[in-house]
């Protein structure tokens, strides 16, 4: 058995016709999707809560997609996965030998909370159920919107909403992250630890042409790709090169690029010459845990592990935060819009668009956990935000 227990929900008023606009670039990119299996009304999820307040955050994320899907007449079928560091601990299962092929099938979508515990130093389990998911389900665009939704939130002074507003595509199935490499003469004086930099042309170019794609579907006009190319003169030459080629096909789009030191200094200087930066896999990693803070903090940033048109996978950025998990304090902001995030991906607009609302009416009244400076905990926000999903409904 690899979940424990199944709960389905179902709707019964009539299914709305699929919102699949063009400009949406998930559903426009669904190149690899079986038509056959693909229900605009229904949806199957994977939900993994994992570890620490991954456990606290997905329950809300949970509570209001139900809420959304029930306003908006979808049905939702929800299976829960108890994989992370206790089940490690437990039996040693870290993603059982079957789930890939199982998602593959089984499901449209997966939501997961996080995977760290400081019981297992070496994050072997992260490494094989979060990194494992990313790559062996290919999904190779990480993407991190960077959104202000209220300018008390950053930690700019007089920036407001108009100046943070950027998406982070961070390639997610190469560079640094692969586990290639070894250890010589460990644990001696003489010890050599090496970890190769994977980069293809194939796997930069597809980053760098979703990027550009993204951009031109949503009528942005700047993409910005940062890499290290003056020191990583192999690695990041290839991205170089490729980058060049891919924004000679955009004529109509701004194209820059910045190192990835100065990136990361421009986007405290002045965020808002950016709306997409593309970049490599460590390098994305950092730059969307500053651009978070800079959006209001790690509790509210969502991000999707997506492959156009394959299952998917959906996660807040932020991790399982053992130094407040327990307290029923964490943020579930973040974990709240990665439904959203999800559900634009699997063409329900009108309920991310509901979500998105009631998470800015949250922020708005100070429905907010001591993250943000309010009172309310992990769950009177969850609360909160379900029963406003709940009573404004879902228009579209
Ligand atoms: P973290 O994101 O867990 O926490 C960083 C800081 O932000 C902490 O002070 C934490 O309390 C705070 N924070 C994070 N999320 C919050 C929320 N929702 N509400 C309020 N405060 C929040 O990063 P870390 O401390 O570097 O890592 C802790 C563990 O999580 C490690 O094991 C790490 O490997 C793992 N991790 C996992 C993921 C993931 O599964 N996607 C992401 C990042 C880190
Ligand atoms: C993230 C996390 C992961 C990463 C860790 C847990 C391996 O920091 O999702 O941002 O580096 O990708
Ligand atoms: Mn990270």
């Amino acid at each position: 058995m690899l979940g424990r227990g199944r709960s389905v929900l179902k709707y019964s008023r009539d299914a709305r016709p699929p919102a699949l606009t063009a400009l949406d670039p998930h559903v426009s990119l669904r190149d690899g999707m079986n038509e056959a299996n693909f229900s605009p009304s229904r949806k199957r999820i994977a939900v993994v809560p994992g570890d620490g307040i991954g456990k606290e955050v997905i329950p809300e994320a949970v509570k209001v997609l139900q809420a959304a899907a029930a306003s908006g007449g979808r049905e939702v079928a929800l299976t829960e996965f108890d994989w992370g560091a206790d089940r490690y601990l437990r039996d040693g299962t870290t993603l059982p030998a079957d789930a890939v092929e199982m998602l593959r099938r089984d499901f449209d979508a997966i939501l997961l909370g996080a995977m760290g515990d400081p019981r297992l130093p070496s994050n072997i389990h992260a490494a094989e159920i979060l990194l494992g998911l990313r790559f062996k389900l290919d999904l190779y665009v990480n993407a991190r919107p960077c959104v202000l939704f209220d300018k008390r939130f950053t930690p700019l002074k007089d920036r407001t909403e108009k100046d943070v507003n950027f998406m982070v595509f961070r390639e997610n199935t190469e560079g640094l992250y692969v586990g290639m490499g070894g250890n010589f003469k460990k644990g001696t004086a003489d010890e050599v630890a090496i970890q190769e930099d994977v980069n293809t042309r194939k796997g930069v170019e597809r980053i760098i042409r979703y990027a550009f794609e993204f951009a031109r579907l949503r009528g942005l006009q700047r993409v910005c790709m940062a890499d290290k190319s003056n020191a990583l003169t192999f690695a990041h030459d290839l991205w170089q090169r490729v980058f060049k080629e891919v924004r000679a096909e955009y004529p109509g789009i701004e194209s820059s690029h910045q190192y990835i030191d100065n990136l990361l200094m421009q986007m405290v200087r002045d965020p808002a010459q950016f709306q997409v930066i593309v970049t490599s896999n460590l390098m994305g990693d950092i730059a969307s845990d500053l651009g978070a803070q800079l959006a209001g903090g790690l509790g509210l940033a969502p991000s999707g592990n997506i492959h156009p048109g394959q299952v998917s996978l959906f996660e807040p950025v932020h991790g399982s935060a053992p130094n407040i998990a327990g307290k029923g304090i964490a943020n579930p902001m973040g974990a709240i819009l990665t439904v959203g995030m999800m559900f634009e991906f699997l063409g329900w607009q009108p309920e991310a668009q509901a979500i998105d609302k009631a998470v800015r009416a949250a922020l708005k009244e100070g429905k907010t956990p001591a993250e943000l400076g309010g009172g309310l905990t992990t769950r009177e926000v969850g609360d909160w935000v379900a029963n406003s999903v709940a009573k404004s409904g879902v228009v579209g």
